[in-house]
């Protein structure tokens, strides 16, 4: 079935070599991208993008799908309805863009109006075993036994439909619906041209996570058939008069299906090419880059796909890795992860309609609360050009909408989940001194965040900040007439703008603003204001033997309760709006251990290092630990804090590969970005960031050699291991060296990679006193005994 002529040349032998071996034959066979395999996430609420793109590319191509489509394409085995061009990827909100779908049948009779036009008419089953996917390129093979393969450019990608031989009097049909996968458009207009049935046209859509709205304009050619005839169709039925539409929401905001179509004749190889333009500026622009970036469709295939794998193989090389006899499936988590970390944030430069500042631009932070924590620390060591650009892009963004974001997508204010977390992206690349960046405008938008409430907080900066000055924590309740957002998670927001002025203090101290420094790092121990040492808590009626947790506290000081259970697995999911509750998307449990500056004070609360161990046990063993969103990350390393970074890597490997490995249902929950992605490669890597400091937890790694050479300096940090074991006996760090010498701190700073040091480190089967001792615990910020983050500024 594969080795008919519709797949492109490069695909027949891949496929022939795929049956005797894994690797596919359009990179050489030692190249990293025979371990990245797109559909991992793409079941199992994993949301991610499965189909061609190019890094961060805007053009993103692939089949959609009417089940689990929030990325477009799931292996949920649902059906198929559209074949569209923009996706985001990994997100959790609506289903994400997938503007203007292309659609191909043959019409029953030959007759136009014998075919299916509206989204539940024309949906048609898949077959499971026709999906290919990999870097640059997709395909799939439908019911009705049309054939599709796409791959894409930045700003286009194309599409080839070949349709069943053996019938020449039918003539095929692609339709395109003004549409998204979300049916959120206000109005949209298409336009068919009588000759080659060229399409171009505009549509109004909402963004999946956010406010405001966006325009996306599309420009379609086809190529490799004659122009039967073409039209326009609204419902179920289609004519060849007018050749233009314009549909908007009627009264009670129906929705109504409706597109352009075309039917063509004198298929070579019962092929047809479709070339899809998309541009944020206008129709022009979407028909400009697709002529520029793909000349000669019908030619240009297997060229597209090659370089959008030299793209992925570029991204990928300040990678290598001695796997030491690991399995390939570890090793494709590993691989897939860094690849998914790339498929956004969007690189718009040139296409964003509402300024133009000359720099490049990026969009779909989609969200920073999610990407804050491993996904922008993955990118600062293995792209951190990109990073700079997207640094700057967030600047730009509060330079000209007035605001950093919190989530941005579609080029419009995604929803603020908790914090004014850019800070924290912002912070991180200034501890890890990435250049070219302006630090005081940096510095002047995190601090307007710590003391500027907007009118809007839903979307962008932080709520019941006079609370927040005033009271020093954000009450249960709160009374805040200044500004509107979901008056909620007072405990998380505490919490995280806690971190953010912790944040904010680190880089007043190193741009040498004193008072400043004082007056927020002061302001980052209020997180303390809400820890009711009395406070207990218990499962099913029994207690769990914890004492001292954080509450929720009215204004007047009185303690509210929210069980510490609640918003766990144990209990029930809480969001901005399903379930409000004063913890974001995650319970008491979890929020009790996200104090990422001060963790040695915390273990003070919590009676000291044995029961926050002991805390830390109860947590990951008793269905409280979610290991499906980002709040967790961070809790699997805290046992370095503890002395105990073994323990670390333990309950690392408890994680993965059972929780995040290479199958199509291989991520515990939405990518986020490639936020899952970046958590296994840290995981694997041995180093683990704590976002906004200059800080990596040691832990055993995943292969026996991994070399990581900055794109900046070109210089190359190795870890090496000694006694390293596929079987993963040992797992526990007996010694380190750095530079062949002792090392004996359970952290080292981003200097390891900017540098390039080389690490070795000894493995063994049992727990080791390396890292154990208090100074060589990573920093606490208010505890003397160790260093502070301050020391290696
Ligand atoms: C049709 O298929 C043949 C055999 O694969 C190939 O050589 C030829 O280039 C194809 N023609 C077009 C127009 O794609
Ligand atoms: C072939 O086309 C004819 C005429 O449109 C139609 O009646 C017939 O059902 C088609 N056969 C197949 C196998 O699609
Ligand atoms: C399309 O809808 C948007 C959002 O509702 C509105 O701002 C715009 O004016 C509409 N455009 C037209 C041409 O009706
Ligand atoms: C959308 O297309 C219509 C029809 O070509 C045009 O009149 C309108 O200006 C376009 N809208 C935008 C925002 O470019
Ligand atoms: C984004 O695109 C612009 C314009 O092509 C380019 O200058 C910039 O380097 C790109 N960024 C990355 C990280 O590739
Ligand atoms: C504080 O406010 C809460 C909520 O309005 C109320 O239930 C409580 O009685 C108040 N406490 C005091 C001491 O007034
Ligand atoms: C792979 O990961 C998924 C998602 O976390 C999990 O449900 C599944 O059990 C894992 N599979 C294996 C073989 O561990
Ligand atoms: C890392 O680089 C060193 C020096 O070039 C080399 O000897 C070693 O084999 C490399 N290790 C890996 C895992 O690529
Ligand atoms: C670890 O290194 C120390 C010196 O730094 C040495 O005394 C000790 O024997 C080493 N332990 C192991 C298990 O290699
Ligand atoms: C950043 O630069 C400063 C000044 O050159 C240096 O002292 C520090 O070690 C550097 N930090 C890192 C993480 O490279």
């Amino acid at each position: 079935m594969f080795l008919t002529p519709w797949v492109s040349p490069h695909f027949t032998i891949r496929l022939l070599i795929l049956i005797t071996s894994p690797l596919p034959a359009l990179c050489a066979d030692d190249s990293v991208l025979r371990f990245i395999d797109p559909l991992i996430g793409s079941t199992n609420g994993g949301n991610v993008f499965a189909g061609a793109t190019r890094p961060y590319g805007l053009a993103k191509a692939v089949a959609d799908v009417d089940g689990q489509n929030t990325g477009g394409f799931s292996t949920d085995g649902s059906n198929v309805v559209g074949f569209s061009a923009v996706h985001d990827s990994g997100t959790g909100g609506n289903p994400s863009m997938g503007n203007f779908p292309l659609f191909p049948q043959l019409c029953p009779g030959d007759e136009v109006n014998n075919c299916d036009f509206r989204i539940g008419d024309r949906a048609t089953p898949y077959v499971a075993s026709s999906v290919a996917a990999s870097p640059g390129y997709f395909a799939v093979e439908l019911r009705s036994g049309i054939k599709t393969s796409m791959t894409s450019s930045e700003h286009a990608a194309l599409f080839r439909f070949e349709f069943p031989s053996g019938n020449g009097t039918q003539h095929p049909l692609v339709l395109l619906d003004l549409t998204d996968l979300w049916k959120s458009r206000q109005n949209a207009t298409v336009s068919v041209d009588a000759e080659n049935a060229r399409m171009k046209g505009n549509g109004t859509f909402l963004p999946s996570f956010g406010a405001g709205s966006y325009v996306m304009h599309y420009c379609v050619d086809f190529f490799g058939g004659r122009v039967f005839d073409n039209g326009v169709w609204v419902n179920n039925r289609g004519g060849t008069e007018p050749k233009g539409l314009y549909v908007t929401r009627g009264f009670n905001l129906f929705y109504l299906e409706a597109g352009g179509w075309a039917r063509f004749s004198g298929l070579a190889n019962n092929t047809l090419t479709a070339r899809v333009g998309i541009s944020f500026i206008s129709a022009d622009q979407a028909c400009r880059s697709a002529a520029t970036e793909i000349p000669s469709p019908l030619s240009d295939f297997d060229r597209l796909v090659k370089e959008a794998e030299d793209a992925w193989e570029e991204k990928l090389a300040p990678i290598s890795v001695d796997a030491g006899g690991v399995s390939d499936e570890l090793q494709k988590s590993f691989w897939s992860g860094i690849y998914r970390t790339m498929i956004s944030p969007q690189n718009y430069t040139g296409e964003n309609p509402h300024w133009d500042s000359g720099i490049p631009y990026f969009d779909s932070f989609y969200c920073i609360w999610d990407s804050f924590r491993v996904q922008h620390p993955l990118l600062t060591i293995v792209d951190p050009k990109a990073q700079v650009q997207m640094v700057n892009s967030l600047l730009d963004i509060y330079q000209h909408e007035g605001w950093l974001p919190d989530c941005h997508m579609s080029l419009c204010n995604g929803w603020t989940q908790g914090g004014s977390n850019a800070d924290v992206v912002l912070v991180d690349a200034y501890v890890k001194n990435l250049t070219g960046i302006d630090w005081e405008l940096a510095l002047k938008a995190i601090i307007q965040d710590a003391e500027v409430e907007p009118l809007e907080w839903a979307f962008h900066g932080r709520g019941g900040l006079q609370s927040w000055r005033d009271l020093d924590y954000i009450p249960y309740l709160d009374f805040d007439p200044v500004g509107f957002g979901t008056n909620s998670r007072s405990i998380s927001r505490t919490l995280e703008y806690a971190y953010n002025d912790y944040c904010l203090a680190t880089l007043a101290q190193g741009l040498g603003h004193v008072d400043l420094y004082n007056k927020y790092v002061a302001r980052s121990t209020n997180w303390q204001n809400i820890w009711r040492a009395q406070q207990t808590s218990a499962i099913r009626g029994r207690d769990t033997g914890f004492t001292g947790f954080f509450q929720p506290k009215y204004q007047n000081g009185t303690w509210g309760f929210q069980d510490p259970i609640d918003c766990s697995a144990l209990s029930r999911f809480c969001s901005l709006t399903s379930n409000p509750s004063e913890t974001f998307e995650a319970s008491v449990w979890q929020y009790q251990f996200l104090v990422p500056h001060s963790i040695s004070t915390l273990i003070e609360h919590m009676g000291g290092e044995k029961r926050f161990l002991d805390r830390l046990d109860f947590f990951h063993t008793s269905g409280l630990a979610d290991i499906s969103n980002e709040p967790v990350f961070s809790t699997v390393y805290l046992y370095h804090y503890a002395g105990r970074p073994g323990l670390s890597t333990k309950r690392l490997h408890t994680y993965i590969p059972s929780a995040f490995n290479a199958s199509h249902g291989g991520l515990p929950g939405n990518d986020d970005s490639g936020s899952m992605g970046a958590f296994v490669v840290f995981g694997m890597l041995g180093l683990f960031p704590i976002s906004g400091q200059d800080v990596y937890l040691i832990s055993a790694p995943f292969f026996a050699g991994i070399n990581v050479t900055s794109p900046v300096t070109g210089k190359t940090a190795q870890i090496k291991t000694v006694g390293f074991d596929s079987g993963y006996k040992n797992i526990f760090i007996q010694n380190v060296t750095v530079n062949g010498k002792p090392w004996t701190k359970s952290w080292i700073g981003h200097a390891f990679f900017s540098e390039g040091w080389t690490m070795e480190v000894v493995l063994g089967s049992q727990e080791s006193g390396w890292g154990t001792k208090l100074e060589d615990r990573p920093p606490s910020w208010g505890d003397s005994g160790t260093a502070k983050v301050a020391d290696l500024l």
